[in-house]
C-alpha cells in the first residue's frame, strides 16, 4: 500500500511524511534522496554521461529508514550525508531530468514497496510514479515561506549561507522541476492539496495523517 506527498522543494513534504512514518508507524521513502545518490554517481564520473550510466548500473543503491533519517548506501559505504552536500544540490535537476535516470529511480521504488505500508514523498509520485496510490497529497507554501525554512534547516551546517541564496536555489530547481519534459512537478487531478504556508507542522501531520487513518480503517 503506497500513499503519496508530492510538492515543490521546502513545502515540508520530507519532515511531514516522516512525521507521519512515525506517528502511524508505517515505512517511510524518500525519492528525493535517490536523484540525490545518482547525482553523486554523476559527479564521480565527471559528468561523463557514458561512465555515469555504467556505473549507476554496476553499484548497488541500499535505503531505510531509522531514527528520522533516511538513511542511503552505494555498495555499502553511507552516503547519507553526502547527498545534502551543495554541490550535489546544484546539479540535482538536472540529473533528474534525464528520463534513464528516472526509470532507474521508479524501478527502485516500485520494488520497495511491493511489501509493507509506504509513506513516498517526491514531485511526480502521484502522476507517474504510483497512479494507483490510495491517497495521494500535493504540499505547496509561499516561495518565500519555503526559502525561510529550508534557510533554517541549513545555516547551522553552513553559516556562510544567505536566505537571499536559498530562495535563488529553490526558484531555479521549482522552475527546472516544472518545466522539465520527463515526468515534471505537478499536482496529480484527484491529489488532496495542503496550502502550508500558515499552517504549523502540528496541523499539517494532523491534517494528513486523519485522512490516512480514514483510508487505514476502510
Ligand atoms: O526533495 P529533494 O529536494 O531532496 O529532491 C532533490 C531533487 O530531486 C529535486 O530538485 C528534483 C528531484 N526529484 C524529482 O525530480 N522527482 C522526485 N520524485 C523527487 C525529486
Amino acid at each position: 500500500m503506497i500513499i503519496v506527498i508530492d510538492g515543490p522543494a521546502g513545502s515540508g513534504k520530507s519532515s511531514t511524511a516522516r512525521a507521519i512514518a512515525d506517528r502511524l508507524d508505517i515505512e517511510y521513502l524518500d525519492s528525493g534522496a535517490l536523484y540525490r545518490t545518482a547525482t553523486l554517481i554523476y559527479l564521480e564520473a565527471n559528468r561523463d554521461e557514458d561512465t555515469f550510466f555504467r556505473l549507476l548500473n554496476q553499484k548497488k543503491i541500499s535505503f531505510y529508514y531509522e531514527d528520522q533519517k533516511f538513511h542511503v548506501a552505494v555498495d555499502g559505504q553511507s552516503v547519507t550525508d553526502e547527498i545534502r552536500t551543495a554541490e550535489v544540490t546544484g546539479a540535482v535537476s538536472e540529473v533528474a531530468a534525464l528520463p534513464r535516470v528516472r526509470s532507474f529511480v521508479n524501478n527502485l521504488m516500485r520494488d520497495v514497496v511491493l511489501d509493507g505500508i509506504y509513506v513516498a514523498e517526491g514531485r511526480d509520485l502521484g502522476t507517474a510514479v504510483f497512479p494507483d496510490a490510495e491517497l495521494k497529497f500535493f504540499m505547496s507554501a509561499d516561495l518565500e515561506e519555503r526559502a525561510k525554512r529550508r534557510f533554517k534547516e541549513r545555516k547551522d551546517q553552513n553559516p556562510e549561507l544567505t536566505l537571499k541564496e536559498v530562495k535563488q536555489n529553490i526558484a531555479e530547481r521549482d522552475l527546472k522541476d516544472s518545466k522539465r519534459q520527463a515526468d515534471p512537478l505537478k499536482k496529480a487531478d484527484e491529489a488532496i492539496e495542503i496550502d502550508t504556508t500558515n499552517l504549523t507542522f502540528e496541523q499539517q501531520v494532523d491534517k494528513i495523517c486523519s485522512k490516512i487513518r480514514e483510508v487505514l480503517k476502510n
